[in-house]
């Protein structure tokens, strides 16, 4: 029997072929305004008790979510719990509204499997999406949070959002390693990570109430670290106390590629991804010593990938530009096959196999 819930495979039958027609961004915008507006059908699937996991005192009832991008403003949350995620990252969203850079400036590589785009953080600011967000949602739902293009305070925006996204979502993610916005990916560096970290948690310790667990806290890296980068995040991680890392973002490296945009500059995603933030993932699982929860992402396109992201160290797994070429049935396929590849291992959660091909 097919894992595809038959609604959703005949409606990506009939919407696949046509938004490969559209330039890459078209498509995607009306994807989520299809999504908003109910106009794709929920997929009806079955739970997988194996699949359930629980982190941060929070219930995921799988441990697949649409990475950081796919819907940057909050429009689709709802949507796409219905298409099966088990939890919903949106942003990244700056403080200000901002258009982000010229088009095109999103590139498919279909030979590759993968997507440049340089979008540049386009989104409706914080005060649109706080008002979208109302903090009792169906499913946890995460907030990546970033900076302003012409931010004459990085640290300030991170403040902003905190402040304004604290009692509306489940965590958020502090991402410091897009490379669309100048300068961004050097708060990765030691002494930036530790200044800005600290001020994270000193702005959650105002907001969080007596008595009340803090909001969980995140940092999402760049895959083209080198040893003493991912050591020193690391150490800084663990230092500051902080609730988890998400590895990896979109990539600057451009080998083996045979797409013909493949020299546009941006972030690389997809199939190219996958080995080198997997091998990340493993680092960081190692160097924070398997205790701290790790999302796994970048070139997830399968059952396979997914179940080898968990073995290498993360608790999560999210997924994007997959999902572009595949459509939503993948969703229902991989936590299927997860269930499939958890059973015949012997492990009877998620969480069992995390870090299982941990040396
Ligand atoms: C992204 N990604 C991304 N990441 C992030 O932290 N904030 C963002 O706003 C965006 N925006 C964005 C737009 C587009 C068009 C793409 C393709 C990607 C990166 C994304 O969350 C993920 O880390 C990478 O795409 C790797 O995963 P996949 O796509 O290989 O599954």
């Amino acid at each position: 029997m097919s894992d595809e819930a038959p609604d959703v495979a005949g409606w990506w039958r009939a919407a696949g072929p046509l938004s490969r027609l559209l330039p890459p961004e078209t498509a995607h915008r009306l994807a989520i305004r299809a999504l908003a507006l109910g106009l794709v059908p929920a997929a009806r699937q079955p739970e997988w008790p194996r699949l359930r996991t629980r982190l941060w005192g929070l219930d995921f009832p799988n441990p697949l979510g649409p990475a950081a991008g796919f819907d940057k403003d909050a429009e689709a949350v709802g949507a796409l719990f219905g298409l099966g995620f088990g939890f919903v990252e949106v942003g990244t969203v700056t403080p200000r509204p901002q258009p982000g850079n010229p088009r095109p400036r999103l590139f498919r590589l279909a030979r590759d499997a993968a997507l440049i785009n340089r979008m540049g953080f386009n989104n409706r600011g914080l005060a649109a999406m706080a008002a979208r967000l109302t903090g009792r949602g169906a499913g946890v739902v995460g907030a990546n949070i970033g900076v302003n293009f012409d931010s004459a305070d990085p640290v300030a925006d991170y403040v902003a959002c905190v402040e304004a996204l604290h009692d509306r979502v489940d965590y958020l993610a502090i991402n410091v390693s897009s490379p669309n916005t100048p300068g961004l990916r050097e708060l990765q560096g030691r002494a930036n990570l530790e200044a800005l970290v600290g001020t994270l948690i000193e702005a959650r310790a105002r907001l969080t109430p007596a008595g009340r667990r803090p909001l969980p806290l995140l940092v999402k890296i760049a895959p083209d670290l080198d040893e003493r980068d991912a050591a020193d995040i690391a150490e800084v991680t663990l230092a500051a106390g902080l609730d988890g890392l998400i590895v990896s973002n979109t990539t600057t490296a451009r080998e083996g590629l045979s797409g013909r945009h493949r020299d546009e500059p941006g972030g690389l995603s997809g199939g190219p991804l996958f080995a080198p933030s997997t091998a990340l993932l493993a680092r960081m699982y190692r160097l924070t010593g398997g205790g701290l929860p790790l999302i796994g992402v970048g070139g997830v396109a399968s059952a396979d990938d997914a179940y080898a992201k968990i073995r290498a160290g993360a608790s999560l797994v999210q997924l994007y530009t997959a999902l572009v070429y595949q459509g939503p049935g993948l969703i229902g396929r991989i936590a299927a096959g997860l269930a499939r590849r958890l059973e015949s291992d012997g492990f009877s959660s998620v969480t069992e196999a995390v870090g299982a091909d941990a040396g």
